[in-house]
């Protein structure tokens, strides 16, 4: 049997307000990615019918969500007529008889996680709880002698209610008749004036149906309702990544304080040292990155990089070693040392080249960018600027302090523009005795 012949639904078309943002909730990023990204990336691991409801900012969440994924169906909610939850599956119809739903909001979710509700077959509905020291924002689930009777949203609870603190997780599965007859019956006479989903658990109740609780864990279930969530969330998502690489061999030093997104990827024995910031779309291959460096969609391989460095994306390290305040910009460099504060921008530099303190290309003359090319064997000596475009041949010295031009430059020569030394005597005596005076 395929087992991905089941449904699953993720809502998605609410505005967000408690985030108070311009942006819809969904498309917030945790790791790199939208958090919407999250959900949808498990849920198509173990169903081939995944749909999104959208409405709030539609054609934003349509846009990202086809930049990544190719088989999703998407449901429209008019959410005017009838906003919330319930409301936004008026208009799902789903392919398969089981149907999971799931909040867009919760991007800690794993598939595993969401199989456990798949292997409760026997139950007309299976609805996700877990207990929390403080409940705010959740709606709260009350319990009777080990059955659920009904959720109650914050906003809606009594005093009692409120002190409840076993909460809705926010996910369910549904028999798809269960939902075709009930969806249609929600009312909306609550405190939001909203269609609540959560209303079919008392409704699915009354009828002598079947709802079992599955308690689940915070860690992959938490909404994110606020900044400070999304920052929870993140921090949650973040730890399981560098957990994922440490298993593999990574090393890390103070790992609660590195930051990796999402597709970062590391091969072979790497070290991560503590601050460093690493993000979508960097590969790291046995290689060294020091304290409080950030490296953003780049390749480093065989090289070490830091402390304090900073890799803008698109570049190419191999065999190369970048120093403190070294900055590097879509730039290649292959058996190259920059030990120390420069600025390497739409370059490329090959073995054997020494680049001094100081070094700046000088990429962009106020309207393009353009490139520098400098060979291999290379000695490029402190405090030079390279004017792009230019191309610095094999073999070259360019002395200290030198302007190079654009143009090139060629092998084998000393390239030197310095301004002759002029040595006056006595001057300083002079220069000071004539300050006191005034
Ligand atoms: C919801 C549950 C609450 C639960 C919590 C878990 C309801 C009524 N309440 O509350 O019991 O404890 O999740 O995190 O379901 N959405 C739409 N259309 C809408 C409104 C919302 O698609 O008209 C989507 C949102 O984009 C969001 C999800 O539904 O992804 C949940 O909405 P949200 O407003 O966050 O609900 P909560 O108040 O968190
Ligand atoms: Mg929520």
């Amino acid at each position: 049997m395929n087992q991905k012949k089941r449904s699953i639904v993720i809502l998605a078309a609410g505005k967000g307000s408690r985030l108070k943002s311009n942006k819809a909730k969904v498309l917030h990023e945790i790791c790199g990615k939208p958090m919407l990204y999250h959900i949808i990336k498990e849920a198509e691991k173990i169903s081939d019918d995944v749909s999104v409801v959208i409405a709030h900012q539609k054609e934003q969440v349509r846009k990202m969500i086809e930049s990544y994924f190719d088989n999703i169906n998407f449901v429209e909610q008019d959410a005017d007529k009838f906003p919330g939850t319930g409301g936004a599956l008026k208009n799902y119809a789903p392919r398969y008889e089981q149907v999971l739903v799931l909040n867009g909001d919760m991007p800690l979710v794993t598939a595993e996680a969401m199989e456990q509700f798949f292997k409760m077959k026997e139950s007309d509905i299976v609805m996700s709880i877990f207990d929390l020291d403080d409940p705010s924002g959740y709606g709260r689930v009350v319990i009777d002698e080990n059955e659920v009777c009904y959720i109650v949203e914050q906003k809606d609870a009594n005093k009692k209610e409120l002190a409840v603190t076993t909460v809705n997780a926010g996910v369910y599965a549904f028999k798809r008749d269960i939902l075709e007859k009930f969806i249609p019956l929600l009312k909306n006479d609550n405190a939001q004036n909203e269609y609540y989903l959560t209303d079919i658990i008392e409704m699915a109740k009354n009828e002598g149906l079947g709802v079992r609780a599955l308690l689940v864990d915070e860690e992959h279930f938490k909404g994110v309702n606020s900044k400070k969530d999304l920052a929870e969330a993140e921090m949650i998502l973040c730890r399981r990544i560098r957990n994922k690489w440490m298993q593999k061999g990574i090393t890390m030093q103070l790992p609660e304080t590195i930051y990796i997104e999402s597709d970062v990827v590391f091969e072979g024995e790497c070290i991560i040292e503590q601050g460093c910031r690493i993000t979508e779309g960097a590969r790291i291959v046995n290689s060294h990155i020091k304290a409080h460096s950030i490296v953003e969609e780049s390749e480093v391989i065989d090289s070490d990089v830091g402390p304090l460095a900073h890799l803008r994306p698109k570049s190419l390290l191999r065999d190369t070693h970048i120093g403190n305040f070294v900055e590097v910009k879509k730039s290649t460099l292959t058996g190259v040392k920059a030990g120390h504060l420069s600025y390497i921008g739409d370059a490329e530099a090959n073995e054997g080249t020494n680049i001094g303190a100081g070094m700046i290309t000088c990429n962009y003359d106020g309207i393009n960018k353009h490139k520098t090319k400098i060979g291999k064997n290379v000695f490029i000596g402190s405090d030079s600027q390279l004017v792009a475009p230019v191309t610095i041949e094999d073999n070259v010295i360019i002395a200290a302090g030198t302007t190079v031009p654009s143009g090139t430059v060629e092998t084998g020569v000393l390239a030197i523009s310095r301004a002759p030394l002029k040595k006056v005597k006595g001057f300083f005596q002079k220069f000071f005795t004539k300050k006191e005076k005034q």
